[in-house]
């Protein structure tokens, strides 16, 4: 079997090899051919690589590349390939450890190689804002800064940094040169800690506690009840639309604790106003307001899955599948609603393989029974995020993702294991050089399913 991940659809191989001569590599634009798709031919004179677009021009040549042996030969026939879906994603948490340019490229050059295809970026949460800010300065210097990091002995150094917009752009372009869509992450109204050290006036109750130093859902959320939080995130997500060029903007809306609303005389001046049900009901009026705004801007937004815990959540917002308690993904997929399946039990990179063997992530089922016909089609994709509470280090983030993110690519692009499982590990393993040589740690086979052994 060949080393390939993802996996191609349709192989018809002759079972000969060629030595490959670039000079006579062939590029042939096919219309008829679908968005993302390529057909390769190889025989012993030339090779021709068919696309009916750039991306299917460039995930050819990343099938090509992994064809080719350390000895320079090709085997001969045809490959015809396209992904089954159009959502490809990995998510990367600069919140809690933060990344080099360097480190997030490579990560980046290695997910392109399996042609994932959308770089979500997680770029603030309670432990750190990451995103420089022109019109709101004190995140870049108070936000973007903790004192230390850990449980019972903290380390007291100060901790942090951010992406400045210049490296923020090659960064997008890195991306865009490898056909990755780079969507960002402003996570509202919960996970705000950061935010409010830096701006207290946008809290229910003016509390300025230090940005946390440990792991945890914090009561730090903005006040729902005041315009000056409106005109906040509508402020930061300006300056967000004028730096990202995609369509999607992730607003989170994860984890919001609802105690302080609950106190709060505005938050509950606004419930009784807008005739809401409750401080539940008060997130779903928060998320309609942002949605709106974003939409005026032709921008689509995605949260996760709390987004859908009102009853009031926008139709046309995208619904990321975390951790959903009430199954409501399913009945906003079964009404027409997208949805993004990145569920923790599956795909949640920071859990460990005890936790979620590799075996595990293979066997994710991202168009389970749940789901009507309909629903299914409803599936944008697959995601993973890497959570960096516990991932200090680039080579602890490499050891984490690879190979369950080869998973998730292989997932995303054929819809389902294309192969038996013993077979996918032994093509995960042949990919250990070309992560090592693209400075991406992958954790030892040994280590990937400790419970069968
Ligand atoms: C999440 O893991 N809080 C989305
Ligand atoms: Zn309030």
């Amino acid at each position: 079997m060949l080393p390939l991940i993802p996996y191609p659809t349709t192989m018809n191989l002759s079972g000969g090899t060629c030595r490959f001569n670039p000079d006579t590599l062939v590029f042939q634009e096919q219309s008829t051919l679908p968005h993302e798709g390529y057909h390769l031919s190889i025989t012993p004179t030339q090779t021709v690589l068919a696309f009916a677009d750039d991306a299917g021009r460039f995930y050819g040549e990343q099938t090509l590349q992994q064809l080719t042996s350390p000895d320079g030969t090709v085997p001969l026939g045809e490959i015809e390939d396209a992904p089954r879906f159009s959502w490809r994603g990995f998510m990367i948490d600069s919140s809690r450890h933060i990344q080099t340019v360097d480190e997030i490229k490579a990560f980046i050059a290695a997910a392109a190689r399996y042609k994932l295809n959308v770089f979500h970026w997680h770029l603030c949460d309670d432990q750190g804002w990451r995103f420089e800010s022109e019109r709101y300065p004190r995140l870049n210097e108070i936000g973007a800064f903790r004192n230390g990091w850990g449980f019972g002995n903290p380390n007291p150094e100060r901790y942090g940094g951010l992406f400045t917009k210049a490296q923020i752009r090659d960064i997008i372009a890195f991306c865009a040169a490898r056909h990755i869509t780079v969507v960002p992450e402003i996570d509202m109204p919960g996970h705000s800690a950061a935010v409010l050290k830096s701006y207290p006036h946008l809290s229910c109750i003016g509390d300025a506690a230090d940005v946390p130093t440990g792991a945890g859902v914090f009561s730090s959320v903005l006040c729902a009840g005041k315009e000056e939080t409106f005109e906040f995130c509508c402020g930061i997500l300006e300056e967000v639309m004028d730096l990202f060029p995609g369509k999607y903007i992730h607003i989170g809306g994860d984890e919001v604790p609802k105690d302080n609303w609950d106190a709060c005389p505005l938050c509950q001046k606004r419930i009784a106003d807008e005739g809401l049900k409750d401080s539940e009901d008060l997130q779903g009026y928060f998320t309609a307001r942002i949605c709106a705004f974003l939409r005026e801007h032709g921008k689509t937004p995605i949260g996760w899955n709390e987004v859908l815990n009102a009853g009031i959540c926008p139709q046309d917002m995208v619904a990321t599948k975390w951790w959903d308690r009430e199954n409501r993904c399913d009945a906003f997929a079964n009404s027409g609603g997208k949805i993004i399946m990145e569920e923790t039990a599956h795909v949640y990179l920071d859990y460990d393989y005890h936790r979620t063997p590799l075996r595990q992530t293979y066997s994710y089922d991202l168009q389970p029974d749940t789901l009507t016909a309909a629903g299914k089609q409803n599936v944008l994709g697959i995601e993973a995020p890497i959570w960096t509470e516990w991932v200090e280090t680039f080579s602890r983030m490499g050891y984490m993702c690879f190979p369950r993110l080869l998973a998730v690519a292989e997932l995303g692009w054929c819809g389902k294991a294309p192969t038996d499982y013993p077979a996918f590990r032994q093509r995960a393993e042949a990919q250990r050089a070309a992560l090592d040589a693209l400075g991406v740690t992958m954790a030892p086979a040994e280590d990937w399913d400790p419970e069968d052994t």
